[in-house]
């Protein structure tokens, strides 16, 4: 079965809204497991828009389950991640102006800055995984960097509006996840993931071990409850 990692920024969106103390992030995270996710996703951006340091400090050694960090390969951010010790540390690009991650990274203009970050990283145990576009020369440079995974951002085929561009970026994917996978990477995909679109992802490409949803989870357990919103999710992985 593929394991789902249920990103719950969006809570801690709501919370730092009004600068409350609720809702209470583990309790969310808590409720995410109850419903069957295997891991919980977080991302710890350079503003604090929505994640902060005691979030992670405290989903570290309250939950069971492992996490998963999503950062920029930035000093500052690296050494929140080696103090933490997420289970799996994912890289991401980052830009101040972006509503979410917009795109993969470029591991082939930016390979002099994330291959250190790796290093680091893995040195301190925790597992690496690259969030990229589903193309053949960044699958190439994860694996040259030897990262454990790679994400493959599935938001261009989750946006997509006609039956032959999502065609076209489902073929994508696919290509990638199996050169992925033959280099002996983990492949994982996110972005933009919902009810309706993750069936047919999961089919069509089997090289798929992992997902990581967030917004339509969130935003089904407004009307369901997390756990719920969760569970409906986790039963189309099947
Ligand atoms: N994976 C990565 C690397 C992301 O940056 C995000 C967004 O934070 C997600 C998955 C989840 O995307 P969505 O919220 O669209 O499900």
């Amino acid at each position: 079965m593929i394991r789902l990692g249920v990103n719950i920024d969006h809570v801690a969106t709501i919370r730092q809204a009004r600068g409350t103390a609720y809702p209470d992030i583990l309790a969310a995270a808590r409720l995410a497991q109850a419903g069957g996710a295997d891991q919980i996703t977080v991302h710890l951006r350079e503003d604090r828009r929505h994640i902060q340091d005691g979030d992670l400090r405290i989903l570290r050694s309250e939950l069971s389950l492992p996490l998963n960090m999503e950062m920029a390969a930035v000093k500052d951010i690296t050494e929140v991640a080696l103090r933490t010790r997420p289970a799996t540390a994912t890289l991401v690009p980052e830009r101040r102006e972006e509503q979410t991650t917009e795109r993969g990274l470029n591991l082939v203009s930016e390979y002099q800055i994330i291959s250190p970050t790796v290093e680091k990283l893995k040195k301190g145990g925790i597992a690496v995984s690259l969030f990229i576009d589903p193309f053949e020369d960044q699958v190439r440079a994860a694996s040259e960097l030897k990262a454990h995974a790679v994400e493959l951002h599935t938001g261009l085929y989750a946006g997509a509006t006609n039956m032959l561009t999502r065609d076209k970026e489902l073929e994508k994917i696919r290509r990638a996840s199996r050169l992925a996978k033959g280099l002996g990477l983990k492949v994982a995909a996110g972005h933009g993931l919902h009810y309706e679109n993750t069936g047919p992802l999961i089919k069509a490409v089997p090289e798929i071990e992992e997902l990581n949803i967030g917004h339509a989870v969130v935003a089904r357990a407004i009307f369901v409850g997390l756990d719920i919103a969760v569970k409906e999710m986790k039963e189309l992985l099947i």
